[in-house]
């Protein structure tokens, strides 16, 4: 089947390959995870990936965010525990923790949804060289990765970035109008040399890994085009990274279950103008149920 090295990740797919949750399961075997996320002026992106994170099975979910953001994202979030940060301009100044203590803690990292970009974004640069741990790349921690992109060349975890068009063409110094022509190869390319697993996201979101081999997925439609629902679909890769060993399907999965939880709505009348992210993360428990 690894023949032809593109291949649509179909529902089949997902049934074959998510987890199923042991009847002797307890929290520490679904995982523990950590998301660096959230800033005084955008409360509601880690929030987002935070409770989409638990709604896909996700043990134990720790947000790191800034103490000037905590109370009011806190509020939101009553399943979640909080590691909190030294503010400066409203943001994440420093993680304030060791990467051996790191390790201990948490299964795996997701770190960017609504970071912001005004300090320096050092305590990134120090999870790529010394978390050896898997550890997911999104939105403003993008922003601040094309600073230290060498690091990745040397890093030898499993490391997976989560880019849009826009995102992704600034990482390689690209026009988006050159991505969209050539999704694909430049995927590849940039999945190879740096050894990540790449989602370049939008319609026919394409996941690579860093193998060269890519599964495109076939769920959502244009309810997605709002903001907030990226940070939903990186809640979602965590969960699944912690949950299932083979790191293509946990993606292609959560991918998969993202564009389904919006196909679900506008199937059942929500239309597609007022769909809104955390929509998806509360029709997550049905679209589980209906899978075929
Ligand atoms: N059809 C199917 N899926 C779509 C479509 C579409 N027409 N449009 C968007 N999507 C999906 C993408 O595949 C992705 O999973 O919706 C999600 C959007 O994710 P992001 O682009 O990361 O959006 P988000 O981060 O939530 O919001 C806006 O984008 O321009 C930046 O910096 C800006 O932070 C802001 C962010
Ligand atoms: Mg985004």
């Amino acid at each position: 089947k690894v023949s032809s090295k593109r291949h649509l990740w179909t529902e089949e797919d997902v049934t074959r390959t998510l987890p199923v949750r042991r009847p002797s399961s307890h929290k520490g075997s679904h995982g523990k995870g950590l998301i660096i996320a959230g800033s005084k002026s955008m409360t509601g992106a880690p929030i987002l990936t935070t409770r989409a994170c638990h709604r896909l099975g996700a043990g134990l979910v720790t947000l790191a965010t800034p103490c000037s953001a905590h109370p009011a994202i806190a509020s939101q979030l009553i399943e979640a525990t909080f590691h909190l940060c030294p503010s400066k301009n409203g943001e994440i100044d420093d993680l304030n923790i060791s990467n051996d203590v790191l390790e201990k803690r948490y299964d795996a990292i997701a770190i960017g949804p609504g970071l912001g970009r005004n300090n320096n974004g050092f305590f990134i640069e120090a999870l790529i060289k010394g978390y050896h741990k898997p550890l997911i790349i999104d939105a403003d921690g993008l922003y601040y990765l094309k600073y230290f992109l060498p690091g990745l060349l040397v890093r030898k975890q499993v490391t997976i970035l989560t880019p849009h068009l826009g995102e992704f063409a600034y990482l390689t110094n690209e026009s988006i109008k050159m991505i969209e022509k050539n999704r694909f190869q430049l995927s590849k390319e940039f999945a190879e040399k740096y050894g990540v697993y790449l989602v370049l996201k939008g319609p026919y979101t394409i996941v690579t890994t860093p193998e060269g081999h890519q599964f495109i997925n076939t769920t959502g439609n244009s309810s997605l085009a709002k903001g907030g629902t990226g940070d939903v679909l990186t809640g979602m890769v965590l969960a699944l990274i912690m949950q299932q060993k083979d790191v293509q399907m946990a993606i292609s999965n959560a991918t998969f279950l993202h564009g389904r939880a919006a196909d679900y709505l506008t199937e059942n009348g929500w239309n597609s103008l007022s769909v809104v992210a955390s929509d998806l993360v509360n029709v997550l428990p049905q679209v589980l149920d209906q899978l075929q």
